[in-house]
């Protein structure tokens, strides 16, 4: 529904710093505040929050922000308006001379070659500017192994007068707390959790979630508003390593490594190749067992962008997988996943533009062989070690 809460919840902490990073600004030169987190945890809520105090105690306050523009965006950009401001007020020592500066640039992830160059000569050289404070924000979940600014702020973390901030999710109380505040009341106890489940303490999508004219007072499937953040790093990997997204999203939050390989019938080594670039694009985290999707909803936007012949396929596959159904893996799988759809299959089906978006998606269908029947259904030899293979159980406890 989008109504942002009247009042920033929680982030004492995060303010302290920035007030703690502005003081010494104002007396012995300046500091430097990295300010990273997912994309909708709330960086640009804080920092104008604390530009706002800052501006209320006499501090100037110089804002510029990277736009996305392709892979290495305008030379510049978030510097220009800043440097307009600049020339407005002569030199940012003058103004330092009169009083606190802080010089904000945001969303750094999108920081072309030249911001780059210049945020590492502004920041390491700290004497020129002296009596003003820098905020860098970023979005931490685009910051993939390869990203361009991932270097820059190892290096630029290193110095001892920046300070690296990671802005975490809200935890369970700030969370119900901002959505009374978006409400206006107190939550029912079910539609609290029920937010705090989806939204897994992430404001922007509190915010998207909560719904004034469904039922539940909840978006049944995921807004189209978010759809777009939410898929943009899983749409930028290889199409097999989509293909095998499309699956794990159907077996659950967390999958282990042999179930996904029972039910794309990949082999280990192909499915640990397939999957490396989703850990590296931060889509999916990895540990000893397998996989989780960095959020849930990243998930249901994937879930709900299965062609519905999908599925039908995929949940046989879990349900037939081999070692799934001990530990009822492939029914609970089958069982969150139809939880998860019913409600969004109903809204679906009415929601403007879910047709064209799954038309969209041509040939992106599931296309894996089958666990142990080709895609007629008739049984097949299993293929791939995990396929049918009675060594499956060994498997899956190795992965355990
Ligand atoms: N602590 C908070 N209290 C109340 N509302 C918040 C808080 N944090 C964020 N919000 C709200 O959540 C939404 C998303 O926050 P914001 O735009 O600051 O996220 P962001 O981290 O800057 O995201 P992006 O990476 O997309 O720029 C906004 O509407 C904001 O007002
Ligand atoms: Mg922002």
């Amino acid at each position: 529904m989008r109504t942002a809460s009247p009042v920033l919840v929680g982030r004492a902490e995060q303010l302290a710093v920035l007030d703690a990073a502005l003081a010494p600004a104002r007396r012995e030169g300046p500091s430097v505040v990295l300010i990273g987190g997912e994309a909708g945890v709330g960086k640009s809520r804080l920092v104008s929050e604390f530009t706002a105090r800052a501006r209320g105690a006499g501090a100037r306050v110089l804002t510029g922000g990277c736009v996305e523009l392709g892979t290495d965006g305008l030379p510049f950009a978030p510097f220009t308006a800043v440097l307009r401001e600049l020339v407005r007020e002569l030199l940012l020592e003058r103004l330092a001379e009169s009083g606190p500066v802080v010089l904000l640039i945001e969303d750094a992830h999108w920081a072309d070659r030249s911001t780059r160059d210049l945020l590492a000569f502004l920041v390491s050289r700290q004497q020129i500017l002296d009596g003003v404070l820098i905020i860098v924000t970023y979005r931490s979940d685009e910051m993939h192994r390869t990203h361009p600014v991932r270097p820059l702020l190892a290096e630029l973390g290193r110095l001892s007068w920046v300070e690296r901030m990671e802005l975490p999710r809200l935890d369970r109380r700030h969370a119900d707390e901002l959505v009374a505040r978006i409400l206006g009341r107190e939550p029912e106890p079910s539609l609290a959790d029920d937010v705090y489940r989806r939204a897994e303490g992430n404001p922007l999508f509190v915010e998207e979630l909560l719904c004034s004219d469904c039922d539940s007072g909840l978006a049944a499937g995921v807004p189209a508003s978010l759809r777009d953040l939410l898929l943009v790093s899983v749409r930028r990997l290889p199409d097999e390593t989509q293909e095998v997204l499309r699956a794990a999203s159907a077996g659950g939050q967390h999958i282990r490594h042999a179930l996904l390989a029972a039910v794309t019938g990949l082999d280990d080594d192909v499915l640990t190749r397939a999957l490396r670039p989703a850990v590296a694009a931060n889509v999916l985290t990895a540990d000893a067992q397998g996989y989780a999707f960095r959020h849930g909803l990243i998930r249901e936007a994937i879930l709900d962008d299965l062609m519905p012949g999908d599925h039908t396929r995929l949940h046989t596959r879990f349900a037939e997988a081999p070692g799934a159904g001990a530990r009822a893996l492939g029914q609970g799988a089958r069982r969150r996943t139809v939880d998860r759809r019913e409600p969004a299959e109903r809204a679906g089906a009415g929601r403007p533009g879910g047709k064209d978006r799954r038309g969209e998606r041509a040939g992106g269908k599931v296309r894996f062989r089958s666990a142990q029947g080709d895609r007629s259904g008739r049984r097949a030899r299993p293929r791939g070690p995990a396929a049918g293979d009675p060594g499956l159980a060994e498997e899956a406890q190795r992965h355990r």
